[in-house]
């Protein structure tokens, strides 16, 4: 399975041995305890019951904690009742933390706006009455696509208060995108802006919903934040102001109990096909884990920290790091809806300086790019408020790791890296600030309450020092409920490699002391930045423009950006000719790559274009990925014994040895 490139860079990072033992006065506070594993251990089930009614307020108890006899479609909590909005706010407010900040948030122009849970609550109602104006009812589903204003958390909380799913469409995706997944879940309503401040300019994004709105008979209305002041068209017979929208609503409104097993939220994520998925979370098991991953892995103390997780709420780790697990939590929190390098590259650390930032997760790519800016950025800035500092999305490399921990944490903080998916709801392998002794570049092990293991191609357990693909063997609460609309595809893409096992698509390997080190996808998903791309998807959406005859993308290894997507296109008949023209080559490839961005978004954009006249296929037609790859990564090109014509390689190699 693991090609060679990714052999070799294991064997680096297995040879990696620094270790950094607790802090003897950090294990003293913090949330997380070793004995976790053991009551974990000894029974399973009563752990997360135990975790649900410690970190949750349900209205109805339950008394089943899992019903597993429909497996892979599992039940967690079934019979209990409860609304996430309310453990997201009101309870806090009844609490007495009414005053208490919920989101700093940071405007990329540098406009501020601090959000008490009071005022989150005033907020959270009167939006639920609105949705509830115009049409939408428990069960139906309403699209989000927002920039990250505070408003995009309102809308997600009451959409949950009501009982309507959320699927939330990342900004930067495209109307094409947006529209896909409108008809796919059949929203009703659509809550967007006229834009956001992005790289220090307006970004549209109305425009952008105008067009999908225009082809999605299932959308009765679409609301509209006011952010960037931008002129808008405006349909009189949809489009209604937020701002108007939410004055005139009533400020009174119960949040009415949901059955556990509600659904909460649709994410549309990146298969191995063209078509992205639907991840379905439902709402007790995914709350329950999202609250007590957040507690004992950031190690978060409401009452006196303030944390920030840099993701989008775009993607699941907004939804579960920012929005659910800290909210149910009563966190404090900074959202900050621009880019690290706007106006300047020491943004980030000086939004940390200014707020007293002690809690911050982020992804490995941002900490690569901040290393390449150089540590004098970040040490003008007192960053000495920090005290846990996470990773997510894709491997850590142990210099960036050692990096993160010497000059953002002050060679004090726990680094925790944590695993886990879209289709996980929440962080499953990790270690415990103040528990764990850290290695550098491994997610180490499974969090308590968790069962992960590596296996063989047979489906057997491994040994320490070997190395196979990822599992998840046991259920659990914040797993994925099915694929929206597919339960079939559900069974066969998760459940169907390895009979009755989860299978996360992901190679890893066990260390000698059984530590996990996640080596990356063994499909044909890339992970661009944490961001997860189909090759198959971009292929698709090459093969749309008209030049192209043929198209085989793959994700190439990237210093910064973990993986970049590199694309081979074979041109059609009279395009070939027009490339051949001097000069025209790079407009054609400046043309598809934009291409790309229309039809998908500008995070799929293809980092490289090759023009080539064939592609290496096997006998039975399969595009060999591998090869292309290596060419892609400057290497020599492996095996082509299996190629149905073993000479496409030289011809694609002396082709890209031809001046442009
Ligand atoms: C894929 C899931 C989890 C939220 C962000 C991405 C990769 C994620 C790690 C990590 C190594 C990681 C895996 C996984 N991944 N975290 N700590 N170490 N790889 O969610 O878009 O669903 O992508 O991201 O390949 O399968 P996602």
């Amino acid at each position: 399975m693991a090609d060679a490139a990714s052999e070799e860079t294991l064997d680096n990072l297995l040879r990696e041995d620094r270790e950094f033992p607790p802090d003897p006065a950090f294990t003293a506070q913090a949330v997380g305890t070793a004995d976790l594993y053991d009551q974990a251990d000894a029974d399973r089930e009563t752990f997360w019951a135990d975790q649900a009614r410690e970190r949750l307020t349900w209205s109805t108890d339950f008394t089943q904690t899992l019903d597993w006899s429909e497996a892979p479609f599992a039940k967690w909590y079934a019979d209990g009742r409860l609304n996430a909005a309310y453990n997201c706010v009101d309870r806090h407010v009844e609490a007495g933390h009414g005053d208490r900040v919920a989101l700093h948030f940071v405007g990329e122009p540098g406009d501020t706006r601090d959000i008490t849970y009071a005022e989150l609550l005033d907020q959270v109602k009167r939006a639920a009455n609105v949705l509830l104006e115009s049409g939408v009812s428990k069960g139906d589903r309403v699209a989000i696509y927002l920039p990250m204003v505070p408003e995009a958390v309102v809308a997600m909380l009451a959409c949950a208060r009501i009982g309507a799913p959320h699927s939330v469409v990342f900004g930067g995706f495209s109307a094409d995108a947006l529209r896909s997944r409108i008809a796919d879940a059949e929203a009703k309503v659509v809550i967007t802006a006229d834009g956001g401040f992005r790289r220090g300019k307006p970004s549209g994004l109305k425009p952008a919903v105008d067009e999908a709105v225009a082809d999605s008979p299932s959308v009765l209305k679409v609301l509209v934040v006011k952010r960037t002041e931008q002129d808008v068209a405006w349909n009189d017979d949809k489009d209604v102001w937020w701002h108007e929208a939410l004055e005139a609503a009533s400020a009174e409104h119960t949040a009415e109990p949901m059955e556990a097993e509600h659904p909460l939220f649709i994410l549309y994520t990146s298969g191995t096909t063209g078509k992205p998925k639907g991840i379905l979370h439902t709402t007790g098991g995914y709350l329950t884990q999202a609250a007590y991953t957040n507690a004992v892995v950031h190690d978060v103390h409401p009452e006196s920290d303030v944390y920030w997780c840099s993701a989008d709420v775009g993607w699941v780790t907004g939804h579960t790091y920012i929005v659910y697990g800290p909210l149910a939590n009563g966190a404090t929190q900074v959202l900050y809806e621009g880019t690290p390098d706007t106006p300047h590259q020491g943004r980030w650390w000086e939004i940390i300086e200014k707020y007293k930032v002690s809690i911050f997760y982020t992804a490995p790519t941002a900490i690569r790019t901040c290393m390449k800016w150089g540590k004098d950025i970040p040490e003008k800035f007192d960053l000495s408020s920090l005290r846990v500092l996470g990773s997510v999305g894709e491997p850590i490399n142990p210099e960036a790791w050692v990096w993160y921990r010497q000059v953002i944490g002050g060679g004090k903080t726990p680094v925790v890296d944590t695993w886990w998916q879209t289709e996980t709801g929440a962080i499953m392998i990790s270690a415990l600030p103040g528990v764990t002794a850290l290695k550098p570049g491994s997610a180490q092990i499974a969090v308590p309450g968790i069962s992960v293991d590596v296996v063989d191609e047979q489906g057997n357990s491994v040994d320490n020092g070997h190395g196979g693909y990822l599992i998840i063997d046991k259920p659990w609460p914040s797993m994925l409920r099915g694929i929206w609309g597919d339960p079939e595809r559900f069974k066969e893409t998760y459940w169907s490699r390895f009979e009755g096992i989860y299978f996360a698509g992901d190679g890893a390997k066990k260390d000698e002391q059984g530590n996990i080190w996640v080596l990356g996808r063994v499909d044909d998903v890339m992970n661009v930045s944490g961001h997860r791309l189909s090759t198959t998807e971009i292929e698709s959406a090459l093969v749309s423009h008209p030049k192209v005859a043929e198209a085989a993308v793959v994700g190439a290894t990237d210093a910064t950006t973990g993986q970049a997507v590199c694309a081979f296109v074979i041109l059609r008949g009279d395009a070939v000719q027009e490339a051949d023209e001097p000069g025209e080559g790079e407009d054609l490839v400046a043309e598809l790559r934009n291409h790309v961005a229309k039809e998908i978004g500008a995070i799929a954009k293809p980092r490289q274009i090759l023009v080539v006249a064939e592609l290496p296929k096997t006998r039975s037609g399969k595009i060999m990925r591998r090869l292309l790859r290596d060419v892609a990564e400057n290497r020599e090109v492996g095996d082509v014994t299996t190629l149905a014509d073993s000479s496409v390689m030289d011809l694609i190699q002396q082709g890209l040895a031809k001046p442009a």
